[in-house]
């Protein structure tokens, strides 16, 4: 059979395997359930909803454990523990599946892309039923009607690819807010970063199905969108007809009905003049800018292949101050890079007193096999990087309660997104900036953004109370 395209392939598949689940539910009795487990950044996230969309669609019905009819790990590679949590997990359910007859294990995601895991988990995991990766994840239906077809495990990893399939269902976590992707895949190749072997070049999206999904996630409530994309800033380049970043930013906050917009990652190496003044050019567009620095030392820098210098980075900091004095901006830093000495270090812990970060998060270097900087001489020793992360970490926490106090006894919207986990008679809701704020609330108020009076900053969040509404 031709198909006109390829997302209406996999939906007529996913509408037979709709009907093979209904009758063997009615046998059975019961309805089939699934459960996903996401590992890693906001990208990964996102389509962990596309894959829930897709067995939504199927039928199966969600359920909050592993012990489910389908079960599926979206995992990531970017470090090394990640990794071994999924070995881990793997290891776990091997006794649910032989107390449940017909149950199917699923793994995709970053860590699949590469050949020596699929080898280890074919050898070793056996019970795992299929094995996919980050390119493909629009065939989950025909991933699984080709295992049930055949009883045999489905391997299906693709190197790289250029096509990108819109129209599929997908799953929100939260009706009212939405990951919405721009780029995929990444072309910088940080010399310690994996992520452009596992997720491919980078592709922009059109920015008429950007748009398009964004009115259609508005016209389903979602209030909040973040734009996704491992390096925002170069969006648009690759297009027929290029479309700056800040432009696109510009359509989006004309989308009516939607509240706010945020965005990430930015490189710092492609943040551009007009971006900054979008930023301050719209209410809408959410007061947070996260702008991994990952070293302060120009030396490091040129090492990781960042091509931006701790002078650049820090001029780039007081241009968006300056033009948008209420941002808060957050970073990512990684201690211990092939060769880092402590003067290295010092620079880093330098920016962090200079640049009044909200917070950072802080990593430990993950040698990560094939990337330029695992053959790097001069591996620090575990020892010495321990010693640094924790000054790090100190320092960090120091200067992120400082610059978050700033907005004490203000009052400000916060959308409201969850009960609170340790008090039920609170909710939880965020800042334009990001920042957390507890208040008293009922659980009617979870997707409204309301004025929040902020009483009491407690380093990292705050307290408030709800003023008139
Ligand atoms: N595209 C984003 C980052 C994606 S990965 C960017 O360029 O900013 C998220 C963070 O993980 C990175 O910012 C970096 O700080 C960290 N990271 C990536 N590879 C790492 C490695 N091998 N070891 C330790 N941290 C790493
Ligand atoms: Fe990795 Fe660098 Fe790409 Fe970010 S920009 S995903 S750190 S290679
Ligand atoms: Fe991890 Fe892949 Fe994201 S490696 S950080 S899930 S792009």
């Amino acid at each position: 059979m031709e198909w006109l395209n390829e997302s209406e392939k996999q939906l007529s598949i996913i509408d037979s395997l709709h009907h093979q689940l209904a009758e063997a539910e009615t046998s059975a009795g019961s309805k089939k359930t699934y459960h996903v487990v996401t590992f890693g950044c906001q990208m990964n996230a996102r389509d962990s909803e596309k894959l829930a969309g897709i067995l939504e669609r199927i039928g199966y019905v969600e359920t909050d454990t592993e012990d489910a009819d389908f079960l599926i790990y979206n995992t990531c590679t970017v470090r090394e523990n990640a990794n071994l949590r999924v070995y881990g997990r793997l290891g776990q359910v091997k006794k649910l599946k032989k107390n449940r007859p017909g149950m199917l294990i699923a793994l995709c995601g970053c860590m699949m892309q590469e050949p020596q895991v699929v080898e280890k988990i074919r050898k070793s995991y056996r019970h795992v039923d299929i094995i996919f990766g980050t390119h493909n994840i629009f065939k989950l239906a025909e991933l699984i009607q080709e295992r049930l077809a055949t009883g045999k495990t489905v391997v299906d990893i693709w190197k790289d690819t250029d096509q990108i399939v819109e129209n599929l269902p997908n799953e929100r976590k939260y009706p009212f807010k939405s990951g919405i992707n721009i780029t995929f895949g990444c072309n910088n190749f940080c010399t310690y970063c994996i992520v452009p072997y596992v997720r491919g070049r980078e592709r922009s999206r059109l920015p008429e199905d950007i748009l398009a999904e964004i009115r259609q996630a508005v016209a389903d409530g979602v209030k909040e969108v973040m734009l996704l994309g491992q390096n925002v800033n170069s969006y648009g380049k690759n297009l027929e007809h290029p479309v700056t970043f800040a432009a696109l930013l510009k359509q989006v906050t004309e989308v009516e009905g939607l509240e706010r917009v945020r965005f990430m990652t930015s490189h710092p190496k492609d943040l551009s003049d007009e971006l900054i003044e979008v930023l301050g050019s719209s209410e809408k567009i959410c007061r947070h800018l996260h702008l991994p620095l990952q070293s302060g030392s120009d030396r490091i820098l040129q090492k990781m292949n960042r091509h931006y210098t701790k002078a650049h980075y820090l001029d780039l900091v007081e241009k968006i101050r300056t033009a948008c004095p209420d941002i808060s901006i957050t970073t990512d830093i990684i201690v211990g890079f092939p060769g880092e000495t402590e003067e290295d270090f010092l620079e880093t812990m330098d920016v962090v007193q200079k640049a009044d970060f909200d917070s950072a998060f802080t990593f430990i270097y993950s040698k990560r096999t094939g990337t330029p900087a695992a053959s790097m001489p001069d591996q620090v020793p575990e020892d010495v990087i321990k010693d640094r992360f924790d000054r790090l970490l100190s320092l960090v926490q120091e200067k992120a309660a400082q610059a978050s106090g700033r907005f004490e006894g203000m009052t400000v919207p916060v959308l409201v997104e969850d009960v609170n986990d340790h008090d039920a008679s609170m909710v939880t809701g965020r800042m334009s900036q990001n920042i957390l704020v507890h208040f008293p609330g009922s659980k009617d108020l979870i997707g409204r953004i309301v004025n929040v009076h902020l009483k009491c900053s407690k380093g990292f969040y705050y307290i408030g109370e709800l003023t008139d509404n």
